[in-house]
């Protein structure tokens, strides 16, 4: 009988990116994002609940004036996206004008994203950038334009430092490859 990802252990899982490579990646992303932004007050929006690793340490290397908010999004059940996209938890304040930067953990076919720039669009805010630690190239469906990209990669559903199957391996302080999504 097959082992249901969600219960294989941590240590089975296969290394994408150790604690320090995770660590530089987010030194320069901290670079690229405080040498376009530091001067314009941005604020940062995290998409929940994946980005909240990712975003606690790169916001720590941002050493100049900003603001943070999250949102809350739904698409996706198990491994496989839904292409539904639903906001299930809205933004604290009003972004028209601000300088935005969107924080995401991994753009995988795009839609997500797609639907989430549309959304802040509307918002008029005076700039929009989106940075995402992982970029999933071979998946993407829809073409979206990415400033920051901390790490490409074409194979394999990813978990830890933030990122979950079914709710399990959030916590992983590395990030590792589950060898089997759900068909
Ligand atoms: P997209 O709409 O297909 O681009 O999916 C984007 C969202 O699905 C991401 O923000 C993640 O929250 C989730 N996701 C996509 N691929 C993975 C993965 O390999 N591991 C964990 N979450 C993923
Ligand atoms: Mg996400």
């Amino acid at each position: 009988m097959p082992i249901d990802p969600a219960h294989r252990l941590p240590d089975d899982l296969e290394i994408m990116l150790s604690q320090r490579a995770l660590a530089s990646r987010v030194r320069r992303l901290a670079g690229e994002i405080t040498h376009d932004v530091a001067a314009l007050d941005p604020i940062l929006i995290g998409v929940l609940k994946g980005s909240l690793i990712f975003m606690a340490d790169l916001t720590r290397r941002l050493n100049f004036p900003l603001s943070i908010d999250f949102l809350s999004v739904s698409s996706y059940q198990g491994t496989t996206s839904t292409g539904v996209v639903r906001i299930l938890k809205d933004l604290d304040q009003p972004i028209g004008g601000r300088h935005v930067v969107l924080i995401e953990d991994i753009v995988d076919s795009g839609q997500t994203l797609c639907y989430l720039a549309e959304y802040l669009w509307a918002q008029n805010p005076a700039s929009l950038r989106i940075c995402t630690l992982l970029d999933k190239i071979s998946a993407r469906t829809v073409a979206v334009d990415i400033e920051y990209v901390g790490h490409q990669f074409t194979r394999g559903y990813v978990v830890g430092y933030g990122m979950d199957y079914h709710q399990r391996y959030r916590n992983l302080p590395h990030l590792a490859v589950l060898e089997e999504p759900d068909p």
